[in-house]
Order: structure tokens, then sequence, then C-alpha cells
């Protein structure tokens, strides 16, 4: 049979009217990773948040994308930023990814491991893979600005991502080998 001869089951297919909350719980259950972004403003500030709309775009050029909330009181900074850092965390930085969610904290950055780039941009020291990105492009889209980083350097160290999965944090478990 022909993919296109294949029957549309007879009961109802899906909500078609959904509140914003129940597709955020739909998507919550996609595990993705958690990392923290963070560029220096004009007058020096470091500034960073936790994201785990990170996403590889495209390998030559190399792009990467995440996107950020239009009230963010950081988008004229991420905006404005000639290079970006994104710090994909380890499974021991649970931690450090609440810090940089919580709006209240007035300087995330201070008492932590803060390496700078050769670019001039703070980045999140033992990190397990760390990108600097030039601001390539961004687009505003919805409510978030997606934002388009093209890799300038890339550096890794051993360990195991923090995963974030249906609202929490977890970890990946070693599949036993058959
Ligand atoms: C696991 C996780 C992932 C998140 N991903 C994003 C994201 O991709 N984009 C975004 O704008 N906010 C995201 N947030 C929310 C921000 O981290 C949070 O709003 C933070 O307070 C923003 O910092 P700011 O208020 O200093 O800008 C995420 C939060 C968590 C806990």
């Amino acid at each position: 049979m022909l993919s296109s001869q294949i029957p549309l089951p007879d009961t109802e297919w899906g909500a078609t009217e959904f509140e914003a909350r129940a597709l955020r719980t739909l998507l919550g259950h996609y595990p993705t990773g958690v990392a923290i972004v963070a560029t220096r403003t004009a007058d020096g500030r470091n500034v960073g948040l936790t994201i785990n709309s990170f996403a590889s775009l495209s390998l030559e050029p190399p792009l990467v994308l995440w996107s950020l909330v239009n009230h963010s009181p950081n988008l004229p900074a991420f905006r404005d930023c000639a290079y970006f850092t994104i710090s994909i965390l380890g499974c021991e930085h649970q931690e450090l990814a609440l810090r940089f969610a919580n709006p209240r904290v007035e300087n995330k950055f201070r008492d932590i491991p803060v390496q700078e780039t050769p670019e001039g941009v703070p980045s999140i020291g033992g990190a397990i893979a760390t990108l600097v990105c030039a601001n390539h492009q961004q687009t505003h889209l919805g409510d978030h600005l997606l934002m388009i980083g093209h890799v300038k350097r890339i550096a890794s160290i051993e360990g195991k991502p923090l995963v974030f999965h249906s609202g929490m944090f977890t970890v990946l478990h070693d599949v036993r080998e058959i």
C-alpha cells in the first residue's frame, strides 16, 4: 500500500485547540540538554541565562541556534552583542542551572568559575562543552527572539550532560551492552 493510501484513523486525532500551557507540557516530553548562554554588555557587565532551546543548525557553515523570550531584560544585551558563548552543563551543574534561571539573583557570575574567551566574553568554567559564537543573525518569531550563532571556537572536557525532561533535571543512565 502506498503511504498516501494509509487510512486516517476514524477516531478523533488529537486536539486542534489547546492552551500554551498544554503545549509546553507536551513539549516537555522531548528531553534536552541544559546550557548557559552568556555575553558581555558594552559597559562591561556579564549577563547570562539558562537555556534548553539550544540546537545545532548547520555544519558548513557551522551554525547553532537558541531562542530568548521577548520580555527578557537581557534581550538588548544579546541582540546587540558581537559574540556570545554557550556552555553545555554537566550533570553536577544543577545549582548553576537554577542560579542562571533565577531573575532575582543580582550577579549570577559571583563566586563561580568564569572563563574569559579571547573574544572577551564570559563562559562557564567546568562546562562539558563550550561554543564561542559570533552573533550571526536574529529573527523575532512569536514570543521569542531566535538567535543564530556562527561557531568560531569550540572546547570540551569529559563529563555526563545535565538533562531537562518534563520540567525536571535528570541524568542519563548507561545502557548495558548486549
Ligand atoms: C531548564 C531551563 C531552560 C530554559 N530555557 C530557556 C530558553 O531557551 N530561553 C529563554 O528565554 N529562557 C529559558 N529559560 C528561562 C530563563 O533561564 C529564566 O527566565 C531566566 O530568569 C532568564 O534570566 P534573566 O531574567 O536574567 O534574563 C529556561 C529555564 C530553565 C530552568
